[in-house]
């Protein structure tokens, strides 16, 4: 069977840069920054891009291009069953996360029609956890069905379905043409409206101002590497899908530095225009920003609402664009996670695209219902946080240690890449990759796995969040476990004979 293949060197990058450009630029990346050292943090922001970030794109677009297969198909055939299971490890990773990743898409469409009328009202906190979701069980409970989740739930899976239905050419390709430029032009028409409050400069003060005490401290450096790949999609299976749909002659190099470039200056643009929306809501209130600046979900419902509901004139409009571009970006990158385990299992099995889409992202959907529920946010907080650090960040580690080291595949992708590819790619590319992000990341991952089991064990600092040892074990532990145990599980199977042998893109 012929393979898929992109349709225009334009559209495999807008699919790339529409995998990148997520939900972790929107509502992550700014407070992440603001965080770990305001200005500052550029530092080790950039340092973990140009060390580990691009380098491991660049080293993920050279393999799916190379052995054209899904992420399990490409590292089996790169280096047989010993590597084919770091390929799934990574397929059931991805898995995970769009179980739950889906979820807050939903929560930010419901969100856009909510713009229109501030449905929120003035205590945009309780809103959200008492009216919107239904939070009125312990961690680790499920209660009901929240309906006003699942039903914007059902259509999130309906549409990044139907886009997978309709292949990579005629369907991940068109809707990323559709779906970027929309999301930049909205994105922008926010962002410069942010720029024009009141305020404004008061809240880009504090998310720039550098403090250059926080570099020192190792977990800032931890803060950047875990933002990197999770806002590159890098070491979740996708890239190495979406470079295998690449025609023959196609740039490796230059296209890993346009995806990377252009995913850092859309984050560093949500930056901006969160942190001046957030100052002027400091300044509307009397308040310093540090007092309004808050993570991940709350800054996104919580004060993203309370922002509109002081906005001077058109507040409606202005929500109902931020939402939409959350929900776009969201949809985009839901859409590559999707698509991992899509091909993986259609060339495993050898089953139809249309199977393996109705297949593994109708199961994807019904356990993402689990987040949906009265409890869904204690669940969604304790996979991402394990899931994050146990799942894509020690994928990293381990991709670049096997690859480099045990199987000592980086001069042959090299010659690869460099055979095809504008920018050359010179000995700092394996110096990246061999020594520099094994050393930084296997340091992080040994310290964050201490720190994970000593927190077991310490009834005084606590688990994550204070959950229960029960909790924190099944619903964060586990899950992280299940990816590796099930990847093993799936190598052990043999490939479709289609699959099993193939001619290399030389
Ligand atoms: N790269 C995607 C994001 O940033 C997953 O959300």
């Amino acid at each position: 069977m012929e393979r898929s293949q992109w349709g225009t060197r334009a559209g495999f990058i807008m699919a790339a840069v529409g995998s990148a450009v997520g939900l972790g630029n929107i509502w992550r990346f700014p407070y992440v920054a603001y965080e770990n050292g305001g200005g500052a943090f550029f530092i080790p922001y950039l340092f973990a891009l140009l060390t580990a970030g691009i380098p491991i794109l660049i080293l993920e677009f050279t393999i799916g291009h190379k052995f054209r297969g899904s992420a399990p198909l490409s590292f089996f055939r790169m280096g047989g069953k010993k590597l084919e299971w770091l390929g799934w490890w990574a397929v059931f990773v991805s898995f995970i996360i769009s179980c739950y990743y889906a979820v807050i898409i939903a929560w930010a469409m419901r969100y856009t029609i909510f713009s229109f009328n501030q449905a929120w009202g003035a205590d945009t906190e309780t809103f959200l956890f008492n009216d919107f979701l239904n939070l009125t069980v312990q961690p680790g409970q499920t209660g009901g069905i929240v309906w006003g989740v699942f039903i914007p739930l059902a259509i999130v899976w309906i549409i990044t379905l139907g886009i997978l239905l309709a292949g990579v050419k005629k369907g991940i390709e068109l809707a990323n043409r559709i779906f970027i430029p929309t999301l930049v032009v909205i994105f922008l028409i926010v962002v410069i409206r942010a720029l024009t409050l009141d305020g404004a400069a008061m809240g880009l003060d504090a998310f720039f101002k550098p403090n250059f005490d926080a570099i020192m401290d190792p977990s800032v450096w931890v803060a950047a590497y875990g933002h990197i790949f999770f806002s590159l999609s890098v070491a979740f299976a996708i890239m190495i899908t979406y470079a295998s749909y690449l025609p023959k002659k196609s740039d490796i190099t230059n296209n890993a530095f346009i995806t990377g470039f252009a995913n850092s200056a859309f984050e560093l643009l949500a930056g901006i225009g969160v942190f001046a929306a957030l100052g002027f809501m400091a300044s509307q209130q009397g308040v310093a920003v540090a007092d309004v600046a808050t993570a991940g979900v709350g800054l996104a419902f919580v004060v993203f609402p309370q922002i509109i509901n002081e906005f001077p004139g058109l507040n409606g409009l202005f929500g109902a664009l931020f939402f939409l571009s959350l929900t776009l970006a969201g949809l985009t990158s839901l859409i590559s996670i999707t698509e991992t385990y899509v091909a993986g299992i259609s060339e495993k099995f050898g089953i139809t695209r249309n199977k393996a889409v109705a297949f593994g992202g109708g199961l994807a959907a019904l356990i993402s219902i689990l987040f949906a529920t009265q409890g869904g946010l204690f669940f969604l907080d304790l996979a991402d946080y394990y899931i994050n650090q146990f799942g894509v960040a020690a994928i990293g580690l381990v991709e670049v240690v096997l690859v480099v080291w045990v199987f000592r595949k980086a001069n042959l992708l090299q010659n690869h890449a460099n055979g095809i590819s504008d920018i050359h790619l010179g000995g700092w590319w394996k110096i990246c990759l061999g020594v520099i992000t094994p050393i930084v990341l296997g340091y992080m991952m040994f310290g964050l796995l201490r720190l994970n089991i000593l927190k077991q064990f310490d009834t005084e600092t606590g688990n994550y969040e204070g959950y229960s040892n029960m909790f924190t074990l099944f619903g964060g532990v586990s899950v992280a476990l299940a990816a590796i145990v099930l990847g093993i599980l799936f190598t052990l199977g043999k490939w479709h004979k289609d699959h099993a042998q193939f001619e290399e893109n030389k």
